[in-house]
């Protein structure tokens, strides 16, 4: 089987790394950065410390957990302003998200709607992108997923002009992080390498990435929900999540993902609880059609079958107190639920395509 695999961003892995920010901009030559980074980092210094590190005071935090293109139009005309010539963009998803589409934005002069909405020039500022959960991998993916509240749209949008020029990875940023937070930017982790290995795009590589990142992440997630302050978990997720970001990055997501965006809209789950909500079902399905490569999966980590590294999923879900049935986030329209996962554009990278009819049967399960 012939396949390729690149990952273009640098990485920068260990605890304090965020201290070398302005050395690691220097190196790549870079001399004025705008800062972006969430409203809670904003408050408790942490953007305030990285901005002192990156020699500069510019920085926006004036968007909200699904960061909307409006704000990335304020967020590119203050980098115009100041003349930045590169994005540091901290945070979980959100801000690195927004910190990626800003970069295009303010490089290219175009507004973050036609971008939205159009073509997306493999063009933008470079971006220095801080992890501060274990979780998303949009340090080392294309993908940049953005809102327009006007007209209710929220979507994934890919583009090699979406990956970051480095990642700094520092396990430190994330001992703030709550317990369920860190229970659901977990699963979505754990989600990111589950869907790499099963998605019809895999490759050796891929797969390689995928199972030692499991390994670590399951591993690593009761120990970093238990008590926050444990380093060395918090090390174990960050790490595991990094290789579950360079795991999907190629490969993209499939069918837990294509659910996860009705879920998140339509019931307000966040994104790792939307994916955890159909993790372990979907992890049952598939091993229908695949069960020697699942079952292979399920082994390197220790369980006996799928099924058993299904029910692990479960056990999470219960403890770390997610939802995990329908009358739980107030879903009463199966059909429509499943007719909405089943046409996302991830379904067709699942292992198969699963009907709006196969999904309502399976989440007629989840009552
Ligand atoms: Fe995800």
């Amino acid at each position: 089987m012939g396949f390729s695999y690149s990952q273009p961003v640098k990485i920068f892995f260990g605890a304090g790394e965020r201290g070398r920010i302005g050395e690691i901009a220097a190196s790549f030559g870079h001399k004025r950065a705008l800062v972006i980074a969430d409203g809670f980092l904003a408050a408790n210094g942490v953007a305030g410390e990285i901005a002192k590190c990156a020699g500069t005071d510019a920085v926006f935090s004036a968007f909200g957990a699904d960061p909307d293109i409006s704000a990335a139009d304020d967020a590119a005309k203050i980098a115009r302003d100041i003349a930045a010539d590169h994005i540091v963009a901290v945070g979980g998803g959100s801000a690195i998200d927004l910190g990626k589409f800003v970069a295009v934005a303010a490089k290219t002069g175009k507004s973050a709607e036609e971008l939205f909405y159009g073509d997306i020039p493999e063009d933008g500022l470079p971006v220095i992108a801080l992890p501060t959960t274990a979780g998303t991998g949009s340090e080392v993916t294309g993908v940049s997923v953005m809102s327009d509240g006007k007209r209710g749209v929220k979507k994934p949008l890919s583009s090699p002009a979406f990956f970051a020029e480095a990642a700094v990875v520092d396990p430190k940023l994330t001992l703030t992080v709550p317990p369920f937070v860190t229970a659901t930017c977990g699963l979505d982790a754990i989600a990111h390498a589950v869907e790499a290995y099963w998605c019809r795009r895999h490759n050796p590589v891929s797969d390689a990435f995928a199972e030692k990142a499991l390994k670590l992440l399951f591993g690593a997630i009761d120990r970093a929900y238990d008590d926050g302050s444990d380093i060395s978990a918090r090390t174990d997720m960050s790490m595991g999540a990094l290789l579950a970001g360079l795991a999907f990055a190629p490969t993209r997501t499939a069918a837990v993902h294509a659910c996860s965006y009705p879920l998140s809209e339509g019931f307000g789950l966040p994104h790792g609880e939307a994916c955890a909500f159909t993790l372990d079902l979907f992890l049952r399905m598939n091993s229908r059609f695949d069960a020697e490569r699942l079952t292979a999966l399920a082994k390197t980590q220790g369980f006996a079958s799928a099924d058993a590294m299904a029910d692990e999923i479960v056990r999470i879900k219960k403890k770390t107190g997610m939802r995990s049935t329908l009358k739980a986030i107030g879903c009463a329209d199966i059909a429509s639920l499943a007719r909405e996962c089943a046409v996302h554009p991830l379904m067709q990278n699942n292992i198969r395509a699963y009907s709006a009819e196969e999904l309502a049967e399976a989440f007629g399960g989840l009552d």
